[in-house]
Order: structure tokens, then sequence, then C-alpha cells
């Protein structure tokens, strides 16, 4: 047991509020999660923070493309992610959003003090603008053929051959908003000057706590390249906090969303009544760790440190930073069906198995992690079933049935036990480092030397021989004891079996790091029922299928924004696919709450469609009723806010008023099949 009890503030990053959680965050989150209760277990006052990142064009964009409004959108993905993360046991003390009155404050208090400390500059910059969409358009909303290698259809910043660039040097640029080219305008924007911190920070990262050996060599890198001064300021239209004293200018999504740690905290010490200060002021002796992925690693160990140490604030203890998560081998994807979100896996799978497998791969390191499924199942099956409950329900059976439940009221065989309560400072010191892969390794060595115990005594023969009671007792008493320290050693990761392994031996309170050091003894436990099942194939099978359907009917990037207005090519066989028919509009009304959207009925001869078009901004409904229109025909239904959609209309242009439905001529009848 630890002796000092140590004050943390932890924080994993913060998911963006415009998608689902899917198997790639998860990484990030359970390992966290892992570490927090582990440090909760060992007694320390740990506090784990996180909130959605709610702000930025994408979700602007988003919102509008759902016909929602961007807070609508927010508060749907704040609930979906709150579920996602409770249903994987990922116990956040408090989870907040970014578009939060505390994060304003913090954000606008930041801000004006670097301003005040001379750290912000302003300059006039040209921008690649979108005139159809009347805004500014973000990199990564402009693609276009690389300058370097001439590959087409390429982000307005990298290319897929991993040239960088600037968007304005893009040959034959499109904006995905509109389809249109983009013209080259000027605009007023503030920069956070990072040089100012250069000395600061390159003593911050010399001193070898803050972060991985990797990444202090990444950083560098950085320095050598020189630091550039940060762009924090967006033009409206943004969905953001406007910048105090500049109207109609924004802070960029990312200045304000590493605050959000602040604000979450913030949050949790108004409820709980905790010093904020304690926490946050310069000095404080709290720790404070940061877990995130090795894609933002520059903004936490160049930006975040240096706006905190600028701004008055303490500076983080560790910033820990873990690779990305590939799927048998591969990038998640799509089409393979291992692109799986996080409530597809936990209609088949439960979350524990999942859990205990990352954290087998998991090492203190910034290697990407692998999630291969049929080595999930052998290796969940094999330990936590095969070694693991199989202790307990070997020696449940015999205490239940000749004991009445109760365990011996000594320990023989101490010296076969002590090694369970030893192994309990390297594994913590595994933990601690986030070795987790060496921490259940160690803890899996000693679930064999317990299954061999069992073996070699064989209570199972012991109990058909006379006067061997007392004997039977006492071997799967401590084998019971043994169950007990493993699942001590495992509750961080798999926290609902520790809890029903708690009731199960009936705990007089929960388990805690040193529990094995005072075994069970002289008590009563309940009757064994099984604590985890084995996974099936079929169970990954059916995620893996489902996964792969769920995508069915949606593009092919995150959204339909980050498609290529130009579509791609597609063979004759695609084409052949789509059903064309000619359908007459019956009916056509406004939708309540729909910015954009007409419901059509249409008779395809003799078979009635419910559509949703979005198209009220051309057209009247009155006037579409009696004309005849194409339409796909044979697209899967889609769910929509306002109800199924059962066809999609045909129709070109840009969008807006400049929707024009495709023609049918009058000698055609509903249902004819267009060629
Ligand atoms: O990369 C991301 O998903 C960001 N939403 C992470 C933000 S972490 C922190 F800075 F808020």
């Amino acid at each position: 047991m630890a002796t000092t009890q140590r004050r943390m503030l932890v924080t994993s990053a913060l998911p963006y509020a415009n998608g689902s959680i899917h198997l790639g965050h998860l990484v990030e989150y359970l390992q966290t999660d892992i570490w927090v209760r582990f440090q909760k277990l060992r007694g320390h006052d740990c506090i784990y923070v996180c909130a959605d990142d709610a702000h930025g064009t994408p979700i602007m964009l988003k919102a509008m493309q759902d016909e929602v409004t961007p807070q609508q959108l927010i508060d749907a993905m704040d609930e979906e992610h709150r579920r996602d993360f409770g249903d994987f046991h990922v116990g956040f003390d408090n989870y907040h959003t970014t578009h939060s009155d505390e994060n304003r404050h913090y954000a606008e208090l930041i801000y004006t003090r670097l301003r005040d400390a001379g750290h912000i500059a302003v300059r006039t910059i040209r921008q690649a603008y979108d005139k159809q969409a009347g805004m500014f358009l973000p990199d990564r909303f402009i693609r276009g053929t690389c300058p370097h290698c001439g590959l087409q259809d390429q982000y307005g910043d990298s290319c897929d051959n991993g040239h960088t660039y600037s968007p304005l040097d893009l040959k034959d640029p499109v904006s995905v908003i509109s389809g249109q080219p983009p013209v080259e305008r000027e605009s007023e924007h503030y920069f956070f000057k990072l040089g100012d911190f250069e000395d600061w920070l390159r003593d911050w990262i010399g001193s070898g706590e803050h972060v991985q050996p990797e990444i202090a060599n990444k950083l560098n890198e950085w320095f050598k390249a020189g630091l550039q001064d940060w762009d924090i300021s967006r033009d409206a239209p943004y969905w953001g906090f406007e910048i105090p004293g500049v109207e109609g200018k924004y802070f960029y999504v990312w200045l304000d969303a590493p605050i959000g740690y602040i604000a979450s905290f913030r949050q949790y010490c108004d409820r709980q009544g905790i010093d904020f200060d304690a926490y946050w002021s310069p000095g404080s002796e709290t720790e404070l760790y940061h877990f995130i992925g090795k894609d933002i690693a520059y903004f936490h160990t160049l930006f975040w440190p240096a706006m905190l140490h600028g701004a008055g604030f303490r500076t983080p203890t560790a910033v820990y930073v873990h690779g990305f998560l590939t799927v048998n081998g591969t990038k998640m994807s799509k089409s393979r069906g291992t692109f799986i979100n996080a409530r597809s896996y936990l209609q088949h799978l439960r979350p524990e198995y999942l859990r205990y497998y990352y954290a087998a791969k998991l090492g203190p390191g910034i290697d990407d992690i692998d999630l291969n499924l049929d080595d999930f199942m052998a290796r969940v099956n094999a330990d936590l079933v095969g070694k693991l409950v199989n202790i307990a329900s070997r020696c449940a059976g015999f205490i239940g049935k000749n004991f009445a439940g109760e365990l011996a009221p000594a320990m023989d065989d101490t010296a076969v036990y002590q090694p369970f309560i030893d192994a309990g400072a390297s594994i913590a010191q595994a933990y601690e480092t986030r070795d987790f892969a060496r921490a259940l390794r160690e803890t899996m060595a000693l679930a064999d030397q317990a299954n061999q115990y069992i073996n070699e005594q064989q209570p199972w023969v012991l109990v058909k021989q006379p006067g061997q009671e007392a004997r039977v007792q006492q071997v799967c008493s401590l084998g019971i004891n043994m169950f007990r320290a493993l699942i001590t050693y495992l509750k961080p990761v798999i926290p609902a079996t520790a809890e029903r392994a708690e009731a199960f031996l009936r705990e007089p309170s929960p388990l805690r790091w040193d529990s094995p050091a005072a075994p069970l003894l002289g008590q009563r436990i309940e009757r064994f029922k099984p604590l985890l099942t084995r996974i099936e194939k079929h169970q990954i099978e059916n995620m893996v299928e489902a996964s792969q359907e769920s995508l069915q009917g949606q593009p092919a990037g995150d959204s339909a924004l980050s498609r290529d207005p130009i579509s791609a090519q597609i063979t004759f066989d695609d084409f052949a696919k789509l059903d064309l028919r000619v359908a007459r509009v019956t009916h056509a009304e406004h939708v309540d709450g729909a910015d954009k959207l007409l419901r059509c009925t249409l008779d395809l001869g003799g078979e009635t469609r419910n559509v949703f078009a979005g198209i009220k901004a051309a057209y009247d409904p009155g006037k579409l009723i009696g004309r005849q229109v194409v339409v796909v025909a044979n697209l899967a239904p889609r769910k929509m806010r306002f109800g199924v959609s059962e066809g999609m209309l045909l129709a070109a242009g840009p969008g807006g008023t400049d929707i024009f439905l495709l023609d049918v001529d009058s000698g055609a009848t509903p249902g004819m099949r267009v060629k």
C-alpha cells in the first residue's frame, strides 16, 4: 500500500461532438480509466474529468447538414457519448462540454492574460474563401491537386503522398461545401506567439519528466524547424466563443478545447466544494496528467503548456501519449466491418472483454496496438474464463457443498500464498508506469500458479478420502484467496466482474490494493455463479456484419461534407444497380422543424412512397403536385429525424434555390424504368 496519499487530476482528450465513439477512441479512454481506477484502488485522491469538444467548423456544418441547430447537435452527441462511455465503465468524475459558461470564462481569462502580457500578435492574412457559402474555408474543406506530385483529389493542407503545402498553392481547388473554386480573401487574424516560450519549453521538455522519450525526440525536431506563431482566431460564421473586444472573430476550436479540461474541473469543484486553486495555481503540489493520442502531441506539449505558463496557471506533470488502433493488422475499415462503433460492439460483446484485451496490449510507449479479432477471442477466453474464473469455480463448489459455504478458519500453506501478496508491488509498478501488458502478464502468471496448485492438490480426489475434509477446506479456501488476490489486481481492468466477485466473496467492503495481505478466513461465501462467459465466434461475426450493415447508405468519409464534389469513377455494374423510375408527385408539404426538407408522396405506378427531399428553398410544394420526377427506387429506406425516406429524387444544381428537378416527358407513366 502506498504510504502517502497523492492528489491527482487526470484527463483524456475531449471527443468531438460531431461523431460517435468508436473502438479507436476507446484505446485512450480505457487506458486512462484503468490508470485512474488503479490510483483510486491504491487509496489516492484521483479525479478524472473530460468533456465533449463542441466547437468548430465541422460541427457547425454537420448541424446544417442534419438540419438542426449546433446546440441541438452537441446536446444529442453529449447524451450519446455519456451513454457509450458509461457502458464501457469509463468512470469520469465529471463530464462537461466546451460550450459552457465555465469554458467561456477560462478561455477569455487565458486569452486576455496572454494578450496583456504581449503574447498575442495581430496580422492580416490571405485565405481561401467560399463566396457561395459565405465563409473562409478550413484546409480540410478544400480539395484539389497536389502542387508537388500532381495527385488529384487531395486535402488543402497535405496529400496522400505526404507532401504538405498551403491551400492557396493547391491546383484546381474546389470547396467541399459548395463545389465551387474558392477565391483568395484577406482577413485580420490573432496569433499566439509560441516563440516567446521557446526557452521555457526547452527547459520544461529537457527536464525529462513531462513527456515520453519518443515525444521529446519529436519535440527536438519541431524546435529545429522553428516555433511558428499559432493562429487562434477564426472569422464568422463560426461556432464557438467570440474573442473579447473583437467583433466577428472567434477563438479557434483548438484554443478553447484544452481549456475544457479546466472548465470541466471547475464545474466539478463548484459541485463538490473543492478548492480549484489548489489544483491550478503555479507551484501546486497536485499532479496533473493528460492522456492523449500521438496525433495531438503538438497541441499538448507545446501550445498548451506555453499557454498555461504564459497565463499564470500551473503546467502538466506529464502528458502521456499512446498510439493508434489497427484492427486485424490494418486501419479500421468500413467496408471490412472493422470500423466498429462503441455501440455496435456493446450490442454483441461485453465491455470487459475489450478492456482486458486493450490492457493486455498497452505499454508505456506510443506504439500502435492491434485488435486481432481471432486473438481477442482466444486471449479473453483463455485468460479470463479458462484461467481466472476457473479458479473460483473449481474451489467454490466444495466449499459450498461440504462446508456450508464456510472458508477455513486459518491458512496452512502460507508459503504458497505469500507470492500472491508479494507480487502486488511489481504489478503496481507496472500499472503506475502504464505498462498494463506487464501487469496482466504477471497477474496471469499467478493464475497459472493457482491452477497448478489446485491440479496438484486434487481436492476432487481428497474429498473422497476419509479424514481429509479439513484438507479439502484448506486447499479450496487457499484457492479462493488466490482468486481474490487476482481479482484485486485486475479490478482496474474488469471493475464490474470485480464487483460481482466482491458480492460472491461477501467482502465487508470493496477490495483495495492491499486486500490480499489480509486473506478471507473463517467466513461464509456465496454460492458460485459464473462471473464471465466465453466469447463465441458468432458474436464477433455478428458484430462485424452489423458494422458493415449499419454503414450502408452512408458516405465513405466521416460526413458527406468530406466527400469530393466530383464523384470518383464507378463501374458499369455499379451503375446497373440503380433502379431509376418515373414517379408522379401526388402530395408535397413542408416538414415542421426542417429548414430544407419537403415531404413528398410519390406514385410509382401503383406503389406509394414517402420521400424527404432537400428542395424546400427551390420549390413551392403546391407546384410540385402532379409533376413527374425521377426517383432512385431501390435505395435502402433511411431513417431521418422526421420519418423514413423511401427513395431519392434526382435533381441538378449546387443547392439552395438553385435546385432543378429532372423533368420527365408527360408521355412517360409512373413506375416506368428510366434508361
Ligand atoms: O483530436 C480531437 O479529437 C480533439 N477533439 C481533442 C481535443 S483534446 C483537448 F485539447 F481538448
